[in-house]
């Protein structure tokens, strides 16, 4: 029986590693595309970079001392390639893999399980120079990767995680042009799909070899559709369309062997890019699903809009954070009842929180009160509840994030965490919403009921 089978629910926080770690070019790192991404005017709000971040390259020993502090089984942090790997291929920097070997360590020494995620969006740039994921190759380099990861930290490590949002990858890297590596082409979204479902496919293999007694999954993000007028069946197809376009067409390689109907055939599909065994190899056995979830969009039919011809926006009114995102926790409920069935699969909420407008600095001893962002927390986390009432199969709920963090094209302009960061000091201070999730944590009473 794999770990995950005897578990209580987890309580957990995550991070990433360009989004906190700092120290980009110590010990052997070499530039991610987000380092080169963070160059380019007007890509980053605020101008700003990730060479410091939260610096917990050199900090982690606070970072873990918090969570323990928090009384949270679980952290979720993800591996830099470019410090593991500074060709991207070819010689492991064994100091890059010193530093998780540490974090790993001292997660266990703090009862703490760690929770890996291998891709969490920093390729190393010399790939990318080579095509990035609108190439083949990067999948296969992905898998060594991951290899040479496993091969290091093994069964110390009882969950890991192939991918994190590679939506994100594939349509904000390469469509929208808003998150490294900045292009703008949809024929490359579409390879690029592919080649994070193959990479995903390749490294779920090497994770089994070198570490078979660790669960493997990926973690998917999920904006929900819902029709514009669900009295109007126009803008009810628009939404189911929405969601094929966007979610069906990581589910259905992964967990059903094929790309969706209604994708296939369409100029530059990712199924155009399918060689033969590739979809055998995608949808290899996944041990959970890791559910990243933050708000729905509301679509409406317009033929004058590309395939899937509907249009997103947000109620007029509905609460938000100040990412300008709708707080509407039923999403949660709908979708892990949905993924639960569909899949069969565990579920863990691998990220769910709020980002807010805070300020930067703290006078002395002030607290902050970030009631909003209890109130987020508490009314996902009863969602959660009740999806596991009627009988979604959720395991975990890591909040996002353990600390304020680079927020990718937000810069440090908006703060996730539940530990506020002094950017200019590097001073931690737990926010009210820490202590309110510690306490909720620690009640068992409110952990839902495994199966
Ligand atoms: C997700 C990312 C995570 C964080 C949150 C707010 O898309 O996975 O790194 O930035 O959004």
């Amino acid at each position: 029986m794999r770990s995950l089978q005897d578990d209580a629910f987890v309580w957990g926080v995550g991070s990433s590693a360009f989004q906190v770690e700092g120290s980009t070019a110590t010990e052997g790192r070499s530039p991610s595309i987000w380092d080169t991404f963070c160059l380019v005017p007007g890509a980053i709000d605020d101008s700003s970079d990730g060479t410091v971040a939260c610096d917990s390259y050199n900090r982690w020993r606070e970072d873990l001392d918090l969570v323990k502090a928090l009384g949270l089984g679980a952290y979720r942090f993800s591996v830099a390639w470019p410090r593991v790997l500074p060709d991207g291929r070819g010689p492991v920097n064994t100091a890059g893999l010193d530093y998780y070997d540490r974090l790993v360590d001292g997660l266990l020494e703090r009862g703490i399980q760690p929770y890996v995620t291998l891709y969490h969006w920093d390729l190393p740039q010399t790939l990318q120079d080579e095509g990035g994921w609108a190439s083949r190759d990067t999948a296969y380099a992905f898998a060594d990767y991951a290899q040479a990861v496993a091969a290091r930290l093994g069964d110390r490590v009882r969950s890991y995680a192939t991918l994190n949002e590679p939506w994100c990858s594939a349509f904000l890297g390469h469509g929208t042009g808003e998150h490294a590596p900045g292009r703008r082409d949809p024929a490359e979204v579409q390879a690029a799909v592919h080649h994070l479902l193959l990479g995903h496919g390749l490294a779920l293999q090497r994770l089994r070899a070198e570490a078979p007694l660790a669960d493997a999954g990926i973690v998917l993000n999920f904006t929900p559709a819902y029709p514009s007028d669900p009295a109007d069946a126009r803008d009810v197809e628009a939404a189911r369309r929405h969601d094929v376009a966007n979610h069906e067409l990581f589910l259905g390689p992964l967990f059903a062997g094929s790309y969706p109907a209604e994708v296939v055939g369409r100029s530059g599909s990712a199924a155009s890019y399918v060689q033969n065994g590739d979809l055998a190899v995608i949808s290899g056995r996944c041990d959970y699903l890791g559910v990243n979830y933050y708000t729905r969009t509301l679509v409406k039919h317009d033929e004058g809009v590309p395939w899937p011809h509907a249009r997103s926006s947000s109620p007029v009114g509905a609460p938000r954070t100040d990412m300008g995102w709708e707080v509407y926790p039923d999403g949660l409920e709908d979708l892990l009842v949905r993924l639960s069935r569909q899949t069969g699969l565990p579920l863990f909420v691998t990220e769910n929180g709020a980002g807010l407008d805070e300020p930067e600095t703290l006078a002395p001893a002030m607290r902050l009160d970030d009631e909003r962002r209890v109130t987020y927390l508490s009314g996902h986390l009863q969602a959660l509840e009740r999806a596991a009432a009627r009988g979604a199969d959720v395991r975990g709920y890591f909040a996002w994030s353990l600390l304020d963090n680079f927020e990718w094209a937000r810069g440090y302009t908006k703060r996730f965490g539940l530990v506020h960061v002094d950017f200019e000091t590097q001073r931690r201070t737990p926010k009210r919403s820490a202590t309110w999730f510690a306490e909720h944590a620690a009640d068992t009473r409110k952990s839902p009921h495994l199966p």
